[in-house]
C-alpha cells in the first residue's frame, strides 16, 4: 500500500506492508500467542512483561473473539490480584518476569496497606475501569456457544467488577466535582498527557527519592518515544507519597501532591456500570442492575458538569487547587463515551472529533484521532501520550459511537484503525503524520482491537468458530 505522508514540510510517498484482514487476524492471534503467560497476557514483550489493569481488560475482549476459555482466564488472572477494599491494581505481577521497574519491591503494597491478596503481587494504584467491558463480551462469546453453562462464573465476576465499582463510587468519587480522584499521572493510564502538566508543577520530588535504574527506555526506538526524566522522577516520587499514605484514598487526600478530577476515567465509569447493568438484568441480578446504573448516571452528572457547553468536550480538574484544566487531548472527548448520540454535548464533540483539527488534519497519515490535537502548543508527535495515535483509543471510540447507534463514526474509525495496523507489527502507538509504529511493537491490547474489529464485523456463530473459521485450529 502507497500511502502520502508529510514529515518536515515536505510530502512523501511512503510503502506500507498490507495485510489481508485473513493476515492481520493471524498475525493478532500470534501476538497474543507470543505474549501468552502461565498467568495470563503480558501487555508487550519486553516494555511490559506484567499484567496491566486497563490493558488486560481489553485484552480479555479481545480474546472472547477468539477463545472465551482463554478470555475467562485472562480476567480471573488480573482479578486475582483485587484488593480486598474492592481496588484493582493497575498491576498484577508475573513473579517470573523480569526487565520491568519499578517492580513489587519498590510498591511494597504488604507491607504498607492490609488490603493486597497474599498470593500475588501487585502495584498499589489503579487503571481506568473498562472490566466489565471484558465481562460483557465473555458472556457474549459463551451465549454464542453450545458448551458448558458459564453463569456460575458470570456472577462470581460479576459480584467482583460491582465491589471494584462500588470501591470507586465510595473511595475515588469526589463529591465536590462528581469526577474520579486520582493521586498518580499512571492512575489515568495516559501518564504523560498535557492533561497532566500543571498538576505535575506542583509534583516536587523530595531529596529523600530512592535512586532508580529507568528500564523503559531500553525497549523503545528512542527516548522520545517515552515520558522525559523529569516525569520520571515524579511519577516515582508520587508512589513514595503513596507508600507513606498506605495506598488509602482517604490518606492519600492529605497529603498528596497530585489529586486531579479524571473526566475521562469518569466517563467510562458510566459506561462500564451500564454494562455491567446489563450483565446484571441478564444474570437476573436486578437488584445489581439498579445499583450499578445508580452508579453510572452518578458518574455521568460528573462528567456532564465538565463539559464546555460551546465545544461540547470535556476538562479535568486539579483537585489541589480546584482550577479547571482544559485541554486539548483525546480525553476531551469523554462524552463520547457516557452521553446519548441525541445529547446536544455528544454532537458537538463528535463534530469537533471529525473535524479537522483532529481526526480530519490533513497531515494525518490515517485519519486517525492523535492522543493531543496536531495544532496545540504541548503536540509532541512522538512521546507517548503527547501525540501518537494509540489503536485501543480508536477501538474504545468506535466501540462507544456504535454502542451510541453513530454507525458511520464506528465504522470510520474501524476502517482507518485497521488500514493502520496492516503494517503487522501492532504497535504500542503510530506517528500521527508518518503512520511509523512507536512504543513497544507487538503491543497485546493492540493486538486484541484488530480481534475486536475483524471479530464483530463477521457472523460468529459460536466462540470457537472464529478460530476454525481462519484454520488457526
Ligand atoms: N505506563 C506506565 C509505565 O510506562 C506504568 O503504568 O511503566
Amino acid at each position: 500500500m502507497h500511502i502520502l505522508v508529510r514529515a518536515h514540510g515536505k510530502l512523501l510517498e511512503r510503502t506500507v506492508d498490507t495485510l489481508s484482514d485473513d493476515e492481520l487476524f493471524r498475525g493478532a492471534v500470534g501476538v497474543l500467542d507470543a505474549n501468552r503467560t502461565p498467568h495470563g497476557t503480558k501487555a508487550s514483550p519486553k516494555l511490559y512483561p506484567h499484567q496491566w489493569s486497563w490493558d488486560a481488560a481489553f485484552i480479555a475482549c479481545g480474546l472472547a473473539v477468539l477463545d472465551s476459555r482463554r478470555a475467562k482466564e485472562e480476567l480471573a488472572s488480573l482479578l486475582s490480584g483485587q484488593w480486598s477494599n474492592g481496588m484493582i491494581p493497575h498491576i498484577v505481577f508475573d513473579p517470573s518476569a523480569t526487565g520491568y521497574f519499578p517492580g513489587p519491591e519498590r510498591w511494597e503494597c504488604k507491607a504498607v496497606s492490609p488490603h493486597p491478596p497474599s498470593t500475588v503481587e501487585t502495584s498499589g494504584i489503579m487503571q481506568p475501569p473498562v472490566h466489565a467491558l471484558a465481562l460483557a463480551a465473555i458472556m457474549a462469546a459463551d451465549s454464542r456457544s453450545a458448551g458448558e453453562n458459564c453463569s456460575r462464573w458470570h456472577s462470581a465476576v460479576l459480584a467482583q467488577v460491582v465491589a471494584w465499582h462500588r470501591y470507586l463510587l465510595r473511595e475515588r468519587l469526589d463529591p465536590e466535582t462528581g469526577l474520579l480522584v486520582l493521586f498518580h499521572g499512571w492512575e489515568s493510564g495516559m501518564d504523560n498527557s498535557p492533561r497532566w502538566d500543571i498538576p505535575y508543577e506542583h509534583v516536587v520530588p523530595g531529596a529523600d527519592l530512592p535512586p532508580y535504574d529507568r528500564l523503559d527506555t531500553r525497549h523503545v526506538g528512542s527516548v522520545r518515544e517515552r515520558p522525559g526524566t523529569m516525569e520520571y522522577d515524579r511519577y516515582l516520587w508520587l508512589l513514595e507519597e503513596g507508600k507513606r499514605a498506605g495506598y488509602e484514598p482517604s490518606s492519600w487526600r492529605e497529603v498528596g501532591s497530585f489529586q486531579v478530577g479524571d473526566v475521562f476515567s469518569t466517563a467510562l465509569f458510566a459506561a462500564a456500570s451500564e454494562v455491567a447493568a446489563t450483565c446484571a438484568d441478564e444474570l437476573g441480578q436486578n437488584a445489581l442492575g439498579t445499583e450499578l446504573l445508580e452508579m453510572a448516571e452518578r458518574a455521568r452528572e460528573g462528567v456532564r458538569a465538565h463539559i464546555d457547553p460551546k465545544t461540547g468536550c470535556a476538562h479535568d480538574v486539579d483537585l489541589r487547587t480546584g482550577g479547571l484544566l482544559p485541554h486539548n487531548t483525546i480525553a476531551a472527548f469523554a462524552p463520547l463515551l457516557c452521553l446519548g448520540a441525541d445529547d446536544p454535548a455528544f454532537e458537538a464533540s463528535r463534530e469537533i472529533f471529525f473535524s479537522d483539527g483532529w481526526c480530519g488534519a490533513g497531515q494525518l497519515a490515517f485519519p486517525l484521532p492523535p492522543s493531543t490535537a496536531p495544532g496545540s502548543a504541548a503536540f509532541e508527535e512522538t512521546r507517548y501520550w503527547r501525540g501518537p495515535v494509540w489503536p485501543i483509543m480508536n477501538w474504545l471510540f468506535s466501540w462507544s459511537l456504535g454502542r451510541a447507534g453513530d454507525i458511520a463514526g464506528e465504522s470510520h474509525l474501524r476502517e482507518h484503525g485497521l488500514d493502520q495496523l496492516r503494517d503487522g507489527t501492532f504497535a504500542e502507538y503510530y506517528h500521527p503524520f508518518t503512520g511509523d509504529p512507536l512504543g513497544s511493537i507487538s503491543q497485546s491490547w493492540t493486538a486484541a482491537a484488530a480481534l475486536l474489529w475483524l471479530g464483530n464485523g463477521r457472523l460468529v456463530h459460536r466462540a470457537s468458530g472464529m478460530a476454525d473459521a481462519h484454520g488457526l485450529t
